[in-house]
């Protein structure tokens, strides 16, 4: 994670929050920005850039022209907590109320921060698996968390019983668990679930999963909710989106599944933050949790061909990569190109040699520890993936 520093060039005239002033703008982002500037291949942030489905697109406009236009119910519309119920009861075999365990809101980004807001108090501890999603880091700086972090250790990501259980105790509010893993790609299998149940159960903590990727697995991997475990119903918050599986990062439209106690809280919170998400788009978006299992095969199966069409580009061009499992992203090792850290070799690989990928740095805690690491994102077309070979080729490992 970037910290932030001290920026001597703004006029000291307010003081600003303590809060903010803790950590960057996302480095994800950033890279997008990049990219544009260089007209380089984005490979760096998570969004598909092929359409998405039509008929999504076309429920959406048929939702603004029959005049969906004003707010939603603040927890969601009831048409998308009806479908987000009954796809989880299909896919995860959970049945979850609508009208009071789903909070509907600005995408799964929204429901995390509105979920650690809800839960979370003055010396409470939340335990993250590092490297992790850049935003954690902020979420828990924001809702006054302090972070304990437990390692996920290239080849298989795995992570050291011990060590995951030396990071809970009696501080410890909830541990955030995003699987399939952005960035290492990892699925986490039900008997490491079943270990971060036990220490949820033992230290009576919250687990907060974010499932954004449930549908991308490769390989065999099989996703599990830990709302699923024995004894976890009551301690989960299951977090989703639309960004992802329907192909509409920009929709914004996520949602939390919790408990009515938790829920409540969730809610109140989600409320004052931002009243709601978009209401034309949660009416499309209870269209497109209602899609036949073969959308989602396809979904996975197209995948599938994306990463290894990239994993082949990397390699070829001379990055030890790490095959990923699930999600869409290609954690490699730079080593060979002989560049000081990760940030001068991504800097280098925008400007000159015009492919944009996340400086590894970003997703942990202690940059060191991700200076040997880019990260590239597959979720791109055919097109995208050929510019990218081309350039990429012209890239040299040191002697
Ligand atoms: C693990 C993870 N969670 C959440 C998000 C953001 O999701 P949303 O667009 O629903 O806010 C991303 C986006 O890349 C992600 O990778």
């Amino acid at each position: 994670m970037k910290r932030a520093q001290p920026q001597p060039e703004l006029p000291v005239k307010f003081a600003l929050s303590l809060k903010s002033a803790q950590f960057t703008e996302s480095v994800i982002r950033e890279m997008t920005r990049l990219a544009l500037q260089h007209g380089a291949v984005n490979l760096s942030q998570g969004f598909p850039d092929f359409p998405a489905p039509a008929q999504i697109k076309a429920a959406a406009k048929n939702a603004i022209d029959a005049d969906v236009n004003q707010y939603a119910i603040t927890w969601g519309a009831k048409s998308l907590r009806n479908a987000i119920a009954e796809k989880f009861q299909r896919v995860q075999g959970m049945a979850v109320n609508p009208e009071r365990e789903i909070t509907v809101c600005c995408g799964s980004t929204e429901a995390m921060i509105s979920s650690m807001m809800a839960i979370i108090n003055p010396g409470d501890e939340v335990v993250v698996f590092e490297p992790f999603y850049e935003n954690y880091g902020p979420d828990a700086i924001l809702s006054g968390a302090t972070t304990r972090y437990v390692k996920l250790r290239p080849p298989d990501w795995s992570f050291d019983a011990d060590e995951l259980a030396a990071a809970f105790g009696p501080a410890t509010k909830a541990i955030i668990v995003n699987t399939p893993n952005n960035p290492t790609g990892k699925v986490f299998s039900r008997e490491e679930l079943e270990k971060i149940r036990d220490l949820c159960v033992q230290w009576n903590a919250i687990a907060i999963t974010d499932e954004i990727y449930e549908h991308m697995l490769y390989d065999g991997a099989e996703h599990i909710s830990l709302a699923s475990l024995d004894g976890m119903r009551e301690r989960s918050i299951t977090i989703n989106a639309l960004s992802k599986t329907y192909t509409v990062t920009g929709w914004r439209v996520g949602w939390a599944i919790a408990s009515p106690e938790i829920s409540a809280s969730i809610r109140k919170v989600h409320d004052f933050l931002t009243v709601g998400a978009a209401a034309p788009l949660q009416e499309a978006g209870a269209l497109a949790l209602q899609s036949p299992p073969s959308y989602y095969d396809d979904l996975a199966r197209n995948y599938l061909v994306r990463r290894d069409t990239l994993l082949k580009i990397l390699a070829d061009a001379g990055f030890r990569c790490f095959k990923p499992r699930g999600a869409y992203y290609i954690m490699t090792d730079i080593s060979a190109f002989g560049f000081p850290d990760d940030v001068a070799f991504a800097q280098y690989l925008v400007k000159d040699i015009g492919v944009a990928a996340v400086p590894g740095s970003s997703f942990f805690r202690d940059s060191a520890d991700g200076n040997s690491i880019l990260r590239f994102t597959f979720c791109k077309k055919d097109e995208t993936f050929r510019a990218a070979a081309e350039r990429l080729a012209k890239l040299k490992i040191a002697k």
